[in-house]
């Protein structure tokens, strides 16, 4: 859709979010936001919201005037065997959840909007990208890196808005922001939970009724790897009975270390905040956690 010169932005309380599917209209809508003094927030998402992405939202508006959300499955970001094509889609209930929050714009581009020459140009963080997840999903934060570099060209925010769950992701795009010295703010919101403490997913669809109640156990073990350390307990025999207890449980395990929150480095003995991060698949889900542990 088209934005006149004069047509003002909705107003906070006004309900409904305006669709943008292609760079020029959602940059006309920014460059409007910005004529009338206002500041952007930004918060990227692959869909499916939850109720993480719009705990999201609402620490945007905290931060800034105008929201906008995206909404875009980067293909660049899945391996060849990853899940892709069944990653779930959902605009419409997606537009209604984010009706109910300040949301101004969602931008819902085509692969070809954000690809329109296909990959040329490629934003790598060597070193943070190649360890944990990065071992294991290799490509997978080349993926991540381009596309929110792109979406922040696209948007231009003030403030960029992730979600600690995904801490990885938010060390690669913090080191990226900084090192090409991009003008916005990244913030990490905290994790939000499930009653079961089982961290908030679009990929939480893919468990059944069962693993859902399985899959409750990675958080618990985080906090028992987390409150033994503080306790003074030797961390290589916490984590290893709690990787036994997580296999024998039906997960698969790609790691469950600790860290030093600040780098990911392995020294986290030399640091004052550790983390204890976990991947693990479980049925059709992969699924990560993490806890920070102030020392
Ligand atoms: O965390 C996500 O949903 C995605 O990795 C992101 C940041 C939207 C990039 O595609």
């Amino acid at each position: 859709m088209g934005l006149s010169l004069h047509q003002s932005i909705p107003l906070k309380s006004e309900p409904t979010p305006i669709i943008f599917k292609t760079v020029k209209t959602l940059r006309q809508f920014v460059a409007l936001a910005r004529r009338q003094g206002k500041s952007i927030g930004f918060v990227p998402t692959m869909g499916n919201l939850h109720r993480g992405h719009l705990d999201l939202v609402d620490k945007a508006a905290e931060l800034a005037d105008v929201v906008v959300l995206s909404i875009f499955v980067n293909p660049m970001q899945f391996g060849p065997n990853e899940d892709f094509d069944a990653y779930p889609r959902s605009l419409q209930s997606d537009c209604s959840s984010l009706s109910n929050h300040p949301c101004k714009a969602i931008f819902v581009p085509t692969v070809r909007e954000i690809y329109p020459k296909g990959i040329n140009a490629e934003i790598d963080v060597p070193g943070l990208t190649t360890i944990l997840c990065g071992q294991h999903r290799p490509g997978h934060f080349k993926g991540v890196a381009t596309v929110v570099t792109k979406l922040i060209n696209i948007v231009q925010p003030d403030t960029v808005v992730f979600g600690n769950k995904d801490y990885q992701q938010l060390q690669v795009i913090r080191t990226l922001a900084t090192d090409l010295l991009m003008p916005v703010e990244v913030i990490g919101a905290d994790t939000v939970r499930e009653a079961n403490g089982l961290a908030m997913s679009s990929r939480n669809a893919y468990l059944t009724d069962a693993e859902h109640e399985i899959a409750s156990l990675l958080y618990k073990a985080l906090r028992i790897i987390a409150k033994g350390l503080l306790d003074g307990q030797n961390a290589n025999n916490i984590l290893k009975a709690q990787k036994d207890h997580l296999v024998r449980s039906g997960f698969i395990l790609d790691y469950l270390e600790l860290r030093d929150a600040k780098d990911l480095s392995k020294s986290y003995l030399e640091s004052d905040t550790a983390i204890v991060l976990v991947a693990a698949k479980l049925g059709r889900a992969r699924l990560i956690d993490n806890i920070i542990i102030q020392l």
